[in-house]
C-alpha cells in the first residue's frame, strides 16, 4: 500500500459524503497527491478499490487533469502560465530566466529534489499576469527581481 492509513481513511471519509461514487475521483486524487505528490497505477489501483469503481475510471481522471502530477517531483512545484496574458507579458522569457537560474529545462527537476518547473495552461490570474504558482500559492505580476526573492525565500525554507 502506497496510501498511508490516514488518507485511506480520508479518502472513505469523503466517499461517504456522495451519492455516487465516482464523485469521490478527484477528492480521492487529491488526498493521494497531498500524500505522495504524484499518482500512478498503484496509486488509481489503490484508490479504486477503497471507493470500489474501475480503475480504468481513476486513470481516466488522473491523465485528463494536470494537477495530478504522475511522478515524483520536486518540493516545490513551479507551474508557470504560458497562456495567452502571460505570454504577452513576458512569460517565455520568464520561464527562459527559471531554466537558467535552477539549470534544469521544463519538466526536469532540480537535483536535490528540491524544485520541478513545468509550464501550464491559464491559472485564471490573466489580470497580474505574468504568474506562476509553486504548490498552492500564486506569485503575481513577475518580475526577474521577483522571481530571485521568491526562490531564495524557498531555499530558506528548505
Ligand atoms: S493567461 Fe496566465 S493566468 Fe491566464
Amino acid at each position: 500500500m502506497m496510501l498511508s492509513e490516514e488518507s485511506v481513511k480520508a479518502i472513505k471519509e469523503r466517499a461517504g459524503r456522495y451519492p455516487h461514487r465516482k464523485s469521490a475521483i478527484l477528492p480521492a486524487l487529491t488526498i493521494a497527491c497531498r500524500q505522495l505528490g504524484y499518482v500512478d497505477e498503484t496509486v488509481y489501483r489503490e484508490i479504486s478499490k477503497i471507493i470500489r469503481i474501475p480503475m480504468v475510471e481513476v486513470a481516466e481522471a488522473a491523465t485528463f487533469y494536470t494537477m495530478f502530477p504522475k511522478a515524483p517531483r520536486g518540493k516545490y512545484l513551479i507551474q508557470v502560465c504560458h497562456n495567452i496574458s502571460c505570454a504577452l507579458l513576458g512569460a517565455d522569457s520568464l520561464i527562459g530566466y527559471l531554466e537558467q537560474k535552477l539549470g534544469i529545462t521544463k519538466g526536469e527537476t532540480t537535483p536535490d529534489d528540491l524544485f520541478t518547473l513545468i509550464s501550464v495552461e491559464c491559472l485564471g490570474s490573466c489580470a497580474t499576469a505574468p504568474m506562476m504558482q509553486i504548490n498552492e500559492d500564486y506569485y503575481e505580476n513577475l518580475t526577474r527581481q521577483k522571481v530571485d526573492d521568491i526562490l531564495q525565500d524557498l531555499r530558506s525554507k528548505a
